[in-house]
């Protein structure tokens, strides 16, 4: 049976960039029937940046919520929050005994996080992808649909899976990114060069799945485009980082080929396209707003669902983890 694991972390609102490269793929790949597929919260992933204890567990329903309203189905798929499953720990430590710390200081998630003061940075964040590849490895996933940006993490997590494999005898999988849609890698709505981001300071910058109608035109309005006229070709779309970034998304969510979205509207102004833009998204993004925000109303079923995929992720995961230590010859373990 080929498996999916996925995750997000619970770090703030998600944006249409995590819609669109991942969530909604989730959902399609749930329905296709061709996958298993274990959808988690890595909640434990969301204190690498810091994080105000406050709101994690708030966070934590929140984005398990999203993941529902979305179209996660709880009953065909297994959810659950990542530090409700201790494993996913255990795991990670007996990985980084075999993870080289040169592979990890090439990550470029870690050298965008911890900037120029890496000396500062926690060892959290720098071992992010070890926790990362034991959350995969721990289910013996197959394939992880997510964005662009993770495909580096999940060649990371085959590398470790295959030392493993070396030193232990076969037993880990090589798993496989899945990227898939027209917009992988979905970009700010301020700067066409860096992608749309939770922790970008502009909230102007993104879409968030939680913004009203009036939100999501007002951002689109004002997003970054170029003096130039509406591009006519693929080619007329090199160098204008904003405009395509927008005719992506517009195809992405309209279900269009980017060269369909062009010749609708090649030659005419910018701000009608934007217009249609806008009202596209608001089509899309509403629905789900309002069932997230009529499933948080009643968060104790978000915590009586997390508990029961919990449960479900828990045996799924003791027989890999016992074997692990095994064939790494701990005490008492066979
Ligand atoms: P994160 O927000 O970092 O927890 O990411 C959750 C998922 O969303 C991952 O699969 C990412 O690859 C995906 N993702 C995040 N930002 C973007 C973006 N701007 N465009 C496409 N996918 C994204
Ligand atoms: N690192 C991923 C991100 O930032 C989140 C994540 C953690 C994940 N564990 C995972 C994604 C396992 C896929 C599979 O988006």
């Amino acid at each position: 049976m080929k498996r999916i694991f996925s995750g997000m972390q619970p770090t703030a609102h998600l944006h249409l960039g995590n819609y669109l490269g991942a969530l909604r793929n989730w959902v399609k790949l749930q329905d296709g029937g061709d996958f298993e597929c274990i959808y988690c919260v890595v909640d434990l992933h969301a204190i690498t940046a810091g994080h105000d204890p406050d709101v994690l567990a708030g966070s934590t329903r929140e984005i398990a919520a999203a993941y529902i309203a979305a179209g996660v189905d709880p009953s065909k798929t297994v959810l659950f929050a990542q530090s409700a499953v201790p494993a996913h720990v255990q795991l990670m430590w007996l990985l980084s005994s075999m993870t080289q710390m040169g592979k990890l200081s090439r990550m470029t998630q870690f050298k965008d996080k911890a900037g120029k003061n890496s000396e500062k940075a926690g060892l959290g964040l720098f071992s992010y992808p070890v926790l990362m590849a034991a959350d995969i490895l721990l289910y013996h996933a197959t394939h992880v649909p997510v964005g662009e940006d993770q495909k580096q993490h999940v060649e990371l997590t085959r590398e470790v899976a295959g030392t493993f494999n070396h030193r232990y005898g076969a037993f880990f999988p090589l798993p496989e990114p899945l990227i898939l849609g027209a917009a992988t890698r979905v970009m700010s709505l301020r700067d066409g060069t860096k992608k749309m981001s939770k922790s970008d300071a502009s909230d102007m910058s993104r879409i968030n799945l939680t913004d009203t109608a009036d939100q999501i035109a007002a951002k689109i309005r004002k997003a970054k485009t170029d003096p130039l006229p509406f591009p006519e070709t693929l080619k007329d779309l090199e160098d204008r980082p904003e405009a395509a970034n927008l005719i992506t998304i517009y195809a992405a969510v309209g279900g269009l080929d980017v060269e369909q979205v062009l010749s609708r509207y090649a030659g005419g102004p910018f701000s009608g396209f934007k217009q249609d833009l806008a009202d596209l998204l608001v089509e899309h993004v509403a629905p789900i707003t309002s069932r997230m925000n009529a499933l948080l109303a009643a968060p104790e079923e978000i915590d009586r669902i997390l508990a029961a995929g919990a449960e479900k992720a828990q045996d799924l995961a003791a027989p890999v983890m016992d074997e692990t230590f095994r064939r790494m010859g701990f005490w008492n373990k066979g």
